[in-house]
C-alpha cells in the first residue's frame, strides 16, 4: 500500500520515539541505545542515548561487508582540469582507512579537531570520513573563504592538524590556497601542529619543513585504522555558519542521529533506492555538501559525484546535462541561483536537448527561495518534478519538501512544501500565538527537534539557547518569516536577521559591516542585500566617512571591495559600496536596514513611524540610483 504523508507525518510528530528507532535499525550499532530519545535537559536534546555506533562504519565498510563492495561510491568529475575517477565502495573504505591511520599516526584522536579546507577533489570527502573513522571532529571551511575568516574558525575549534590542498580552480582562476593558509595560520593566535597539503600540479604549495606534510607523505609508512566505536551523541563535525554578529556560529551535529535522519531522507524525501546515482551540485564547504554529497548518498548506498567545475563555463552551460547522462543521476540537487545562470546562457535549453537524460527523474533545488519563474524554466525543458525545498546549516536535512518517496504532492510554485515528518512547524506572532494560514510571522519547531539537527554551537551552550531556543520557549527559532497556506504548503518568504543569501551562499551582512568598519576612513557602515537576478542577493554597502577625509571617494571604495574579498573572501561578492552623509535611523538609534533594502529594491514601504529624519532616506534613494538601484 503506498504510503500517506498524513499518516507518516503525524506517526513521526506523535510517536516520535518509535518512528526514529524504526529509521535506525536498519544502520549498524556496535551497542544499541538505551532510550531513543533523551529529553532529561532540553533543550539539549539526544537522540540514541547510550549507543555506539560509528557514521564511517555505516558510510562504508558496511556496504562493503554486505556484499556491495564492487558498487561504485564516489566518482570524481573535474571539467576545470580534465580529471575523473571512480572509486568502489572497497577502494574508498581502503583510501578512507589509510588516511584515518596517517591521521592517527600523527596524534589525532577522538574527539580532537581537524580542519578541511579544501577544493572539490576526492581528497576533501577522504579527509572528512577518516576523522568520523577514528571519531575526530572534523570541520570543513569552505575555499570561498579567505584567511581571516579562516583564522577565525582555526581560534574557534583549536584543530590539531589542518587538511589543505596547494590550490583551487575557479574557471580559469587558479586559487592560492596554500598562501591563504599559511596567512590564516599566521593569524590565528591557534596553531595547528601539522598540515598535510595535497599538493596539485596546476600549482604547487612550499612547505614549512617544521610544518607542513604532502598527503603523500602523509601516506608513507600508515597502517589502515579500524573505525572507532563512539557514543551517539558525540559530535561528528563543526560546520561554521554566517550568524547575526560577525563571529560564525559552530553548528555542532552528532553521529547517531544524523545518520539516521540523513539515510531516512534519502529514501522518503529524495525517493532514491541504494545503488542509484544521486548528485548534489554543491560544495562539501556547505551543509548541502556535507549531508548530500558525502552522508546522505553514501550511508544509503548511493553513487555520489564530486563536481569541480560550475554550472556555466566550465565549459558550457551543458555541464550538468553531461554529467546526468554520463552518470545515469537519477536525482539532482542543486541551488536555483545555478539554474539561473544557465538560463541566462542557454533561454532555450539547447545544450539539454544535446544528451540522452531519460534516466533522471527529480530535480530537488534548495539554498535561497526558488523563484517561480526558474522553476518553471526547469520543468518544462527538464520534463521532470521540480521540488523546491527549505532547510538550514543547523537542521542538517530539509524541514520542508515535497517527499518523493512518501507521497509526492502537487508542487505549488514558490512554496518549498509541506513539513518533513519528524519538524513541527509552527507560524507564530510576537505573543507566541499561532497564527492561522495565510497569516505572515516567525516560523519555529517545536521541541523536540528531529535526529540529524544541531546538538548546539561549539563550546557555546548558552549562545546556543539565547540565539535559538529562548525566543519561544519550547521552540526552535528558524530566523526565516513565511507563512503556512491551507493545504499545509510552507513558504518562506524572508529572514528575520541581518542574514542575506548571495548566489545560495548564507552571509551576515553584520560582519560585512564589521570589515568596512576598519577602513580607517570610515565613521560608520551598513549592508544591505539588493536583489540581483543571477545571485539572488547581493551586498551593497554604505559608507559614512569621518569628518575631516579628504581621500578621494573612489579610491575609499575600492579599498573597502578589497579589504572585504581580502578579509572575507570572494564569496562574499561584495562590488558595490556607496558613501553617504548619514545613514537613517530610528529616533533610538537602530539603522532602518530593512527600509533601505525596500528602496534598493523598488518596493513600497511606509515610512518607519520611528524614523529620526525622514530626508535621510532622499539621500539614500539618490545615491542607490546613481548605482542602478531604486528605479
Ligand atoms: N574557492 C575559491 N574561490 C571561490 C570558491 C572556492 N571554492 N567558490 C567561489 N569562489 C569565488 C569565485 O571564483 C568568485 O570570484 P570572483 O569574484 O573573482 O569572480 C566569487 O567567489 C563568487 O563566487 P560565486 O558566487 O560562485 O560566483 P560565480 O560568478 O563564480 O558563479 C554561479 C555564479 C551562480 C554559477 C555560482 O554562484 C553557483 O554555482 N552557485 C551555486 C551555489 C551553490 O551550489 N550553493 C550551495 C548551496 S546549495
Ligand atoms: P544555509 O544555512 O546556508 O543552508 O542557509 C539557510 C537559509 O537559506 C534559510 O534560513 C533560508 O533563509 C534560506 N533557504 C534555504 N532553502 C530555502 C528555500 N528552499 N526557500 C527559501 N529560503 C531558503
Amino acid at each position: 500500500m503506498p504510503l500517506s504523508y498524513n499518516n507518516v507525518y503525524r506517526e513521526s510528530i506523535e510517536n516520535p520515539e518509535k518512528f526514529w528507532a524504526d529509521a535506525a535499525e536498519t544502520l549498524h550499532w556496535y551497542r544499541k541505545w538505551d532510550k531513543v530519545l533523551d529529553n532529561s535537559n532540553p533543550p539539549f536534546y539526544r537522540w540514541f542515548a547510550g549507543g555506539k555506533t560509528n557514521t564511517c562504519y555505516n558510510a562504508l565498510d558496511r556496504h562493503v561487508d554486505e556484499g556491495r563492495g564492487n558498487n561504485i561510491a564516489v566518482i570524481y568529475d573535474s571539467p576545470v582540469t580534465g580529471a575523473k575517477q571512480q572509486f568502489t565502495f572497497r577502494e574508498f573504505r581502503d583510501e578512507v582507512a589509510l588516511f584515518a591511520g596517517a591521521l592517527q599516526s600523527r596524534g589525532v584522536r577522538k574527539g580532537d579537531r581537524v580542519i578541511i579546507y579544501m577544493p572539490m577533489i576526492p581528497e576533501a570527502l577522504i579527509a572528512m570520513l577518516a576523522c568520523a573513522r577514528i571519531g575526530a571532529i572534523h570541520s570543513v571551511v569552505f575555499g570561498g573563504f579567505a584567511s581571516h575568516e579562516l583564522a577565525v574558525r582555526i581560534d574557534d575549534c583549536k584543530p590539531k592538524i589542518i587538511v589543505s590542498a596547494s590550490c583551487g580552480i575557479e574557471r580559469e582562476k587558479v586559487i592560492d590556497y596554500k598562501r591563504l593558509l599559511d596567512f590564516a595560520i599566521e593569524l590565528a593566535h591557534f596553531k595547528p601542529e601539522i598540515c598535510i597539503i595535497r599538493q596539485r600540479e596546476q600549482l604547487r604549495g612550499p612547505l614549512n619543513e617544521e610544518r607542513d606534510l604532502t598527503w603523500k607523505q602523509a601516506l608513507l609508512g600508515a597502517e589502515p585504522a579500524p573505525c572507532v566505536p563512539v557514543e551517539s551523541s558525540d559530535p561528528l563535525y563543526i560546520l561554521y555558519t554566517s550568524g547575526t554578529t560577525g563571529k560564525p556560529k559552530g553548528v555542532v551535529r552528532d553521529n547517531g542521529g544524523h545518520m539516521v535522519a540523513l539515510k531516512w531522507s534519502m529514501e522518503h524525501v529524495y525517493g532514491i533506492e541504494p545503488g542509484e546515482t544521486y548528485w548534489a551540485a554543491s560544495d562539501v564547504g556547505w551543509v548541502v555538501g556535507h549531508s548530500y554529497i558525502v552522508y546522505g548518498p553514501l550511508l544509503n548506498g548511493n553513487t555520489t559525484i564530486v563536481f569541480e567545475g560550475k554550472p556555466v563555463g566550465t565549459p558550457d552551460p551543458g555541464v550538468f546535462w553531461r554529467i546526468i547522462s554520463e552518470y545515469g543521476v537519477s536525482v539532482f540537487f542543486t541551488a536555483p541561483t545555478a539554474f539561473r545562470a544557465i538560463k541566462k546562457e542557454d533561454p532555450n535549453g539547447t545544450f539539454i536537448e544535446k544528451y540522452n537524460l531519460s534516466g533522471f527523474r527529480t530535480l530537488f533545488l534548495a539554498g535561497e527561495r526558488a523563484d517561480p519563474d526558474t522553476v518553471k524554466w526547469a520543468q518544462e525543458k527538464l520534463q521532470v518534478p521540480v521540488i523546491d525545498h527549505w532547510w538550514q546549516t543547523e537542521t542538517g536535512w530539509a524541514i520542508a519538501a515535497n517527499c518523493q518517496g512518501i507521497e509526492p504532492g502537487p508542487v505549488k510554485y514558490g512554496s518549498a512544501s509541506k513539513a518533513v515528518p519528524g519538524y513541527n512547524v509552527k507560524v507564530v506572532n510576537q505573543n507566541m500565538e499561532e497564527l492561522e494560514n495565510g497569516k505572515m510571522g516567525d516560523i519555529v519547531i517545536r521541541h523536540p527537534l528531529p535526529p540529524g539537527t544541531m546538538l548546539t554551537l561549539w563550546k557555546a551552550d548558552n549562545h546556543f539557547i539565547d540565539s535559538y531556543m529562548s525566543k519561544y520557549p519550547g521552540h526552535y527559532l528558524t530566523s526565516d518569516a513565511g507563512y503556512i497556506d491551507e493545504d499545509g504548503y510552507i513558504y518562506i518568504m524572508s529572514r528575520t536577521d541581518d542574514i542575506i543569501n548571495v548566489a545560495g551562499h548564507r552571509l551576515s551582512t553584520g560582519a560585512i559591516e564589521a570589515e568596512l568598519c576598519e577602513h580607517p576612513d570610515v565613521a560608520e557602515s551598513a549592508v544591505i542585500g539588493a536583489a540581483d537576478e543571477l545571485k539572488g542577493e547581493v551586498p551593497v554597502g554604505f559608507l559614512v566617512l569621518k569628518s575631516g577625509v579628504d581621500t578621494p571617494h573612489n579610491q575609499i571604495i575600492k579599498h573597502v571591495i578589497e579589504y572585504v574579498r581580502e578579509n572575507i573572501g570572494p564569496v562574499a561578492s561584495f562590488k558595490q559600496a556607496v558613501i553617504v552623509q548619514r545613514l537613517p535611523k530610528t529616533r533610538s538609534g537602530k539603522i532602518l536596514r530593512g527600509t533601505m533594502r525596500k528602496i534598493a529594491n523598488s518596493q513600497e514601504y511606509t515610512m518607519p513611524a520611528t524614523i529620526d529624519d525622514p530626508a535621510v532616506l532622499d539621500e539614500i534613494k539618490e545615491v542607490l540610483q546613481s548605482i542602478g538601484y531604486a528605479r
